[in-house]
């Protein structure tokens, strides 16, 4: 267990925002990486890497045992959370789409009951998965754009707490940190994405279309919070 683990900047990002001394169950672990470099840093003792697929399944099982943390991580054929143990308090679920993220939470919301943070990182529609964290009682504690192999990815932490007042409905799609910080990535991701955008709105004929108004919306939105 003293073999220490490079991350990518991605997992990077998800491994600070976990709660030092939490039970940690990784969603969708794969190779099992992040419950692993969790393990071996001492950061938490103990995890679980869930992995519904054989084949990622194996591999989960094959790192286990190549960074001997197999005293430390249990590994778990398993759909989503359907089978989480009663002393998890910080679920990941990380490098899937947000529809997916959200489904899996959604299919088991009693076995959140324990759950005080979800570490969340859509590779899309993030305000799905803030609209879904606020309206099931978890707050956006800290969220981040990493910029990693040409993509940018949000990682989002929700923590288990009331909210004081309401997101307003462009907090919840850009991210209310992100949005209150205006960082680098927010500007570089929201940038291209615009200029994105405004290619597909050249190459519309008939500006009258509900598809080109909803786009030049989208656009004024996104200037709007550059
Ligand atoms: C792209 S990988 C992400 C691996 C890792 N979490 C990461 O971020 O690098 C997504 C993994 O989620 C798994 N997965 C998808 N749906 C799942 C579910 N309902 N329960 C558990 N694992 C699931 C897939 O088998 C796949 O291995």
């Amino acid at each position: 267990m003293n073999q220490q683990i490079k991350l990518s900047d991605r997992l990077s990002a998800i491994f600070d925002m976990v709660s030092f001394n939490n039970v940690v169950a990784d969603i969708g672990s794969d190779h099992a990486l992040l419950p692993i470099a969790l393990v071996s840093s001492g950061k938490v003792t103990r995890a679980y890497a869930v992995e519904v697929n054989e084949g990622p399944y194996d591999m989960t099982v094959k790192n286990i045992a190549k960074y001997n943390v197999e005293n430390y991580i249990t590994p778990m054929l398993s759909d989503g959370i359907s089978e989480l143990e009663i002393d998890v308090n910080t679920i990941t679920i990380c490098g899937m789409g947000g529809n997916l993220i959200v489904d899996i939470l959604d299919s088991n919301k009693d076995k959140l009951e324990h759950v005080s943070e979800l570490i969340l990182q859509p590779n899309n529609n993030e305000e799905t998965v803030r609209i879904w964290l606020v309206n099931n009682g978890f707050d956006i504690d800290s969220e981040v754009i990493i910029f990693e192999d040409g993509v940018y990815y949000e990682v989002i932490k929700g923590v288990k707490r009331a909210i004081e007042g309401r997101y307003t409905k462009e907090q919840l799609y850009f991210g209310p940190i992100l949005l209150a910080n205006k960082g680098e990535n927010f500007v570089n991701k929201w940038s291209k994405y615009r200029d994105y955008l405004k290619s597909v709105l050249s190459k519309i004929e008939n500006k009258e279309l509900s598809n080109y108004k909803m786009l030049s919306g989208l656009v004024n939105l996104i200037e709007k919070n550059l």
